[in-house]
């Protein structure tokens, strides 16, 4: 229950270190009983205020363009500053009332960020999906898009009746680049083009109305964190003051990608800057990163925000400016739109009194924030009288909503070792089961970080209770699992049929503004583990409930543990969906978005080094699948089925030639590679289709990851995705799947420039242990 769960976590968040005093936002928990809602906020209510009926910005008939341009001409300046922040004052004497920006929904509607509010009377909890990173395992793109969708109805439901806001800071698309970056779980994983796609599905599902019309939004998504933001809190190195020293190869090729895709593929109305600076700028005040490419080279159709609150960091952490006034111009003029905090409100009247912003900047900046509030209707009335006025708490919490979300945690969960007559376990076999592990009653903890109160949990326990009988354990008193209790767990390991030991973390170990230092299991974790299993007369089943990946090698090499499987943090059905997999209800079809290193790989590498290129002059080892060759745990798509999948390849070309017109260079010089935006390459590509045989005895779904190694030049990647798809098959049939490859588009790589390049000569597809050799000629 949402209201027990409450009582339990008095949440206080922490979002930033300032003056080395803590500045603590304190989320709306403690005082949820008292929020009694009821009514929308919005402008132009003319219903009850005909005077506002002539104003041109609340006039419906016109474009936004219009209706903007005239709300902005008739603000006072300091009206206008007061609504460059989060806390927007709006304009009272036109009916313009005040918002609140911040809200966040990056896994269901969340009350991190204070435009969101729980009421028990009203809307006691909203559905609670996976973290982002079991969601992306799945690899299914619909499913991003309608946790998307469900994710903006439910949203919507709670603005309507006064809870929650219509700008949404979600998702979070940066790379997760190293094993110990305490926020990985919030991302799509390690890989662009999966991050590219995960971030452009959910994007679309919540801002897409059901009128199919684009210029207005159901909610706004926001993708941040822009850009090379991947560190919080490592050794006492924080993001604050981190300079993130990244070659222009990586950012275009690694840091970037997914926040182009947002822009360009999912028409995202926000960008987020980040904390960090990027080789030596403030990524808020740095115009080449906002005005020259966010909005020059992307042509962002919305506004571009401060994290909470970057400026604050700039001048008074990083020192950067040596004035309030110069951050503030230095922000505002490089592109930046709104403010999250309060630095703004502040600093901006001094700074246009010293000559440093002119108001034209200003009006800029709230032409884009008014124009995102004017395309989600903000200025239309009444809401209740709009495309989705009728969403109320009836629409949250659907039993469709809850299913919704078991069914995205089955999807996510990934099998990585199954030893024959492992899983799934088959109850009329196993009578009793032993569920031993700190994380084996995990409620809160499935839900991980910007979270909202769920509708209700069902922990692992409850799950595998449902279908066998259990005996809890917890082995160690909390995931840091300081003194294990191994001889309690053995006891009662040694009576059962068979052991799911529920290990892993939580908060206290992987979030926000907490890094790792290690990748083994907590304390004494992989010492329980061990004890039980060699006492344990069946299947021993481990289940790692984490964000980011571990050092298990040792559980790997032992026979005794029969299966291994990852669940993330599952959400708030996490429970159901592990006992589905367990007990062979769903058969798992996830793959790791990320690689689990050896500990020793953590040892080695400083988490400060950006460099996704390994360099064999220092014996940096690279990062990510893509560059790291070195030994791993467990690989960047690893996942295991309860049936085994073959593939053949039924169509694939040996051969792609590239046409150049008369003159190109390249036909009288030897090149390595082509510019992979020339006329050229246009429109070029080819088909891959491959046949998918189900070779099991059960019905599946497979993932179909196609990966290319090309060319080494320009300091390619070893291999990269270039596609994925799955395929549902009953036993003993097959299938077919089909790849479009566009050739600049899906082959090309970035060289050192900066620039995208089809190298030419032999690139081989993969496809599992199949292989393909394709000769990129001109
Ligand atoms: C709107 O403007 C017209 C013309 O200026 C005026 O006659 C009318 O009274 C105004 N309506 C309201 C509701 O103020
Ligand atoms: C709204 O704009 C339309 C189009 O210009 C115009 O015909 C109409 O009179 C305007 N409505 C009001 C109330 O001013
Ligand atoms: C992807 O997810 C959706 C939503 O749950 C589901 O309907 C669909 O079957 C999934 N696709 C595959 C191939 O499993
Ligand atoms: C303000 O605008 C004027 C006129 O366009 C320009 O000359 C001046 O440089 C601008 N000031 C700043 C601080 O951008
Ligand atoms: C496993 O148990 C046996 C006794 O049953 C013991 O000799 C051995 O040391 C144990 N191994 C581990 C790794 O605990
Ligand atoms: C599938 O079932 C058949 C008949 O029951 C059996 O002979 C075969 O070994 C099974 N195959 C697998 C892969 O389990």
């Amino acid at each position: 229950m949402a209201s027990q769960y409450e009582t339990e976590h008095s949440v206080f968040l922490c979002f930033r270190i300032v003056f080395s005093c803590f500045f603590i936002y304190h989320s709306f928990l403690s005082t949820t009983n008292l929020v009694l809602a009821q009514t929308p906020v919005y402008a132009c209510d003319v219903a009850n205020n005909p005077g506002l009926a002539n104003f041109t910005f609340c006039n419906t008939s016109l474009d936004v363009k219009k209706r903007v341009h005239d709300l902005v001409k008739r603000l006072t300046l300091q009206e206008k500053i007061a609504n460059l922040v989060n806390g927007a004052a709006g304009a009272s004497r036109l009916g313009v009332p005040k918002y609140q920006w911040w809200s966040e929904a990056l896994h269901g509607v969340s009350y991190v960020g204070p435009g969101v509010h729980f009421s028990n009377s009203l809307v006691p909890g909203a559905t609670s999906f996976p973290q982002v990173l079991l969601t992306a395992a799945s690899f299914n793109e619909s499913l991003f898009e309608i946790i998307g969708k469900v994710v903006s109805t439910e949203a919507r439901a709670m603005y309507n009746v006064g809870l929650a806001g219509l700008t949404y800071w979600s998702p979070n698309i940066n790379i997760f680049r190293d094993p110990r970056w305490g926020r990985g779980h919030e991302t799509p994983g390690e890989d662009p083009l999966l991050t590219s796609k995960y971030g452009a599905s959910y994007v679309r599902g919540l801002q897409q109305r059901d009128d199919g019309d684009k210029d207005r939004l159901k909610v706004a998504a926001c993708c941040k964190h822009y850009t090379a933001y991947d560190l919080d809190n490592w050794k006492g190195i924080q993001r604050y003051t981190f300079n993130a020293l990244v070659t222009q190869q990586d950012l275009d090729d690694t840091f970037q990608p997914p926040f182009k895709s947002c822009v360009l593929d999912g028409n995202v109305a926000s960008v987020m800057c980040s904390y960090n600076q990027v080789n030596g700028k403030p990524t808020c005040g740095d115009p080449d990163l906002l005005a020259g490419i966010i909005r020059g080279k992307w042509n962002l159709n919305g506004y571009i925000v401060t994290d909470c609150d970057s400026l604050d960091v700039i001048f008074y952490n990083q020192h950067y400016t040596k004035t309030a006034e110069e951050t503030v111009a230095l922000s505002l003029n490089a592109g930046l739109d709104l403010n999250c905090g309060t630095f703004l409100a502040k600093n901006t009247e001094s700074a246009v009194n010293k000559g440093l912003v002119n108001e034209s900047v200003i009006d800029r900046a709230l032409s884009n924030n008014f124009a995102t509030l004017m395309r989600l209707g903000f200025f239309d009335g009444d809401p209740r009288k709009q495309l989705y006025g009728n969403l109320g708490p009836k629409d949250v919490c659907t039993p469709e909503n809850q299913e919704l979300a078991r069914e995205a945690a089955r999807q996510g969960i990934v099998l990585l070792k199954n030893s024959v007559g492992s899983l799934p376990l088959s109850p009329p076999a196993i009578k009793s089961l032993a569920v031993i592990g700190p994380n084996a009653q995990a409620t809160y903890t499935m839900l991980a970080n910007y979270e909202g109160s769920p509708c209700k949990y069902v922990s692992p326990m409850q799950g595998l209770s449902a279908s066998v009988s259990t005996v809890f354990q917890a082995g160690c008193s909390n995931v840091a699992c300081g003194t294990a209790q191994v001889d309690d767990a053995k006891k009662t390991a040694a009576a059962a049929d068979a052991v799911v030991l529920v290990m892993g973390s939580d908060q206290s170990i992987e979030t926000e503004s907490r890094d790792r230092v290690d990748i083994t299991l907590p304390g004494q974790q992989s010492l329980l583990i061990s004890e039980v299993a060699n006492v344990s007369k069946g299947p021993v089943i481990l289940v790692i409930m984490s964000g980011g990946g571990w050092d298990v090698q040792f559980a790997k090499d032992n026979p005794k543990i029969t299966s291994i499987l990852w669940v993330g943090f599952p959400g708030e059905a996490g429970g159901a969906a592990l006992a589905d997999v367990i007990f062979g209800l769903h058969n798992p079809s996830g793959r790791l978005p990320m690689t689990w290193y050896p500990q020793s790989y953590v040892e080695k590498v400083s988490m400060t080094d950006m460099n996704m290129r390994p360099n064999p002059a220092t014996g940096y080892p690279g990062r990510t699948y893509r560059f790291y060759k070195g030994e791993t745990v467990f690989s960047f798509g690893d996942g295991l089925s309860y049936s085994t999948f073959q593939h053949s390849l039924v169509q694939a070309p040996k051969v792609v030639s590239i046409p150049l017109e008369e003159g190109h260079v390249c036909r009288s010089a030897k090149c390595k590679s082509i510019d992979a935006v020339e006329q050229s390459c246009n429109n070029l590509g080819f088909n891959v289709h491959l046949r998918v045989k189900n070779m099991g005895n059960k019905s599946g779904t497979h993932t179909v990851l196609l990966f290319s190694s090309p060319p080494s030049v320009h300091n390619a990647p070893q291999k990269h995705l270039l596609d994925f798809q799955k395929l549902h098959l009953t036993a003993q049939t097959e299938g077919l799947v089909k790849f479009n490859v566009d050739v600049c588009k899906h082959l090309s790589i970035v060289d050192e420039l900066g620039n995208r390049k089809v190298a030419l000569g032999k690139h081989v597809l993969h496809v599992g242990n199949l292989k393909h050799s394709l000769t990129v000629r001109i």
